[in-house]
C-alpha cells in the first residue's frame, strides 16, 4: 500500500474497542448511521469489529462494507487461522478491506496470557501476517501491550510482520502504562532500527487508565507514527482510549508543531458526531471533557466573563464554531459580574442604561442564588 507521509491516517474504532464497553453496544443499523457520520468526518479507517466474536459483529461487519464507500474497512482478529478466516469473510463486500491482526508482544503476555516463548509467538505473529495477506493487501499488525515489551524484541517483532507483508504496524499502549516521553521514544526507537520500516506506517493506540492517552498519541505522531487509532468522545475499553477530538484539536491549534501534516478530518461535526454517539450508546460525556464537554466552552466565573466579552481570545483557544457548538458561551450564575448579564440581556433586546442595569443586577444575584443557573426564561421574568 502506498501511503502518503505527509498525511495522519485517522483510524476510528469507536464502533470497535469503544463498543466493546459494557452498556454501549449498539444495533447493526445504529453502527451503520455511525460510520456514515465518520465516512463524513473525515476519517481513514474505520475498525468495524471483530467478526469471530459473535455473529452479530460479523454481520455489522458484512453491513459496514457494504454501506461505505471511500473509507478502509478494517475488522480485527487473534493471530490464528480460524479468526482471519472468519473476518476475511466478513470483508469481502468491503471496497478498501484491512485485517486487523496480532498478538501479544510483552514477556507478561508472553508468559501469563500465552504460556508461550519469545520465538513461538514471534512464529505465530509471521504466519498470522502471511495467513492475513492472502486475502488482502492491506494488513495491519498489532504487538499487543507493546507499551511494556521490551524495546529490542518489539523491534525483531516489527521488521518480521514488515518481512511477512504488514502494511500498518500498531504500537498499542493496551494498558496506558507509559509516559509521553516513553512512548514517543519507543516509536523514535522503532523508526531507528527496523531495517524495513519505511514499508509501513507506524500507528499509535492508545490507553487512558492514566490519562496519558492523548498526549502519548501526540508524542508517537512527533517521532513519526502516521496513523492514530482513537474514537469519539474517547470512549473504550476501561478509561477509554485516546479521544479523536482532542488529537485533531491538537494538530489544529498547534499546526506549527507538525509542519507539513494533514488530516482530513472536518472539525465542524465534532458537536454532532460526539451528541449522537453519547445518545446511541447511552454514555454520557463528562462535562468538562476537552473539546466536546458541555462546559468546554462555557464561560461561568465573573473575571472571566468579562474578560471573555471585551476580547473572545482572552479565554479562548478554539473558536466553538470551529467544532460546531453554536450555543450560549456564557453561563448566568451566581458568579457573573454586570458584564455578562448585560451581554445576555442585549442578545434578548433588552437595553439598561447603568441605573437599571444596577436594579437589574441585584435581583439577578438574589436569584442566581436560590437556582443554579439562569436561563432565558429567568431573565424575561426578571425584566418583568
Ligand atoms: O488495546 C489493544 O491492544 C487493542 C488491540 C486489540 C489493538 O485494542
Ligand atoms: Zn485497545
Amino acid at each position: 500500500m502506498l501511503h502518503d507521509p505527509n498525511h495522519l491516517y485517522i483510524f476510528d474504532t469507536t464502533l470497535r474497542d469503544g463498543e466493546q464497553v459494557p452498556g454501549c453496544q449498539l444495533t447493526t443499523p445504529e453502527k451503520v448511521e455511525i460510520a456514515k457520520d465518520l465516512e463524513l468526518l473525515g476519517v481513514d479507517i474505520i475498525e468495524a469489529g471483530f467478526p469471530v466474536s459473535s455473529p452479530g459483529d460479523f454481520q455489522s461487519v458484512v453491513e459496514l462494507s457494504k454501506a461505505v464507500d471511500d473509507v478502509i474497512i478494517c475488522a480485527l482478529t487473534r493471530a490464528n487461522k480460524n479468526d482471519i478466516d472468519v473476518a476475511a469473510d466478513a470483508l469481502k463486500y468491503a471496497k478498501r478491506p484491512r485485517i486487523h491482526t496480532g498478538i501479544g508482544s510483552s514477556d507478561m503476555h508472553i508468559q501469563y496470557k500465552f504460556n508461550s516463548t519469545r520465538e513461538e509467538i514471534l512464529e505465530r505473529a509471521v504466519a498470522a501476517v502471511k495467513h492475513a495477506k492472502s486475502y488482502v493487501e492491506d494488513v495491519e499488525f498489532y504487538a499487543e501491550d507493546a507499551g511494556r515489551a521490551d524495546l529490542a524484541y518489539l523491534a525483531r517483532m516489527v521488521e518480521a510482520v514488515i518481512g511477512a507483508g504488514a502494511t500498518v504496524v500498531n504500537i498499542p499502549d493496551t494498558n496506558g502504562y507509559c509516559l509521553p516521553d516513553q512512548y514517543g521514544a519507543k516509536i523514535k526507537y522503532l523508526k531507528e532500527h527496523v531495517k524495513n520500516i519505511d514499508q509501513a506506517i507506524i500507528s499509535a493506540h492508545c490507553h487512558n487508565d492514566l490519562g496519558l492517552a492523548t498526549a502519548n498519541s501526540v508524542a508517537a505522531v512527533q517521532n513519526g507514527a502516521r496513523q492514530v487509532e482513537c474514537t469519539i468522545n474517547g470512549i473504550g475499553e476501561r478509561a477509554g482510549n485516546t479521544s479523536l477530538e482532542e488529537v485533531a484539536m491538537i494538530m489544529q491549534v498547534h499546526a506549527s508543531q507538525f509542519p507539513g501534516l494533514t488530516s482530513n478530518i472536518n472539525s465542524k461535526m465534532f458537536t454532532h458526531i460526539s451528541r449522537k454517539v453519547s445518545a446511541m450508546m447511552r454514555m454520557p460525556v463528562q462535562p468538562n471533557k476537552a473539546i466536546v464537554g458541555k462546559n468546554a466552552f462555557a464561560h461561568s466565573s465573573g473575571i472571566h466573563q468579562d474578560g471573555f466579552l471585551k476580547h473572545r481570545e482572552n479565554y479562548e483557544i478554539i473558536r466553538p464554531e470551529d467544532v460546531g457548538l453554536v450555543e450560549a458561551d456564557i453561563i448566568l450564575t451566581a458568579r457573573s459580574g454586570r458584564h455578562a448579564l448585560k451581554h445576555h440581556l442585549e442578545r434578548l433586546g433588552y437595553q439598561l442604561d447603568k441605573g437599571n442595569l444596577a436594579v437589574i443586577y441585584e435581583k439577578f444575584l438574589i436569584m442566581a442564588d436560590a437556582k443554579k443557573d439562569i436561563n432565558d426564561e429567568d431573565l424575561h421574568t426578571l425584566l418583568k
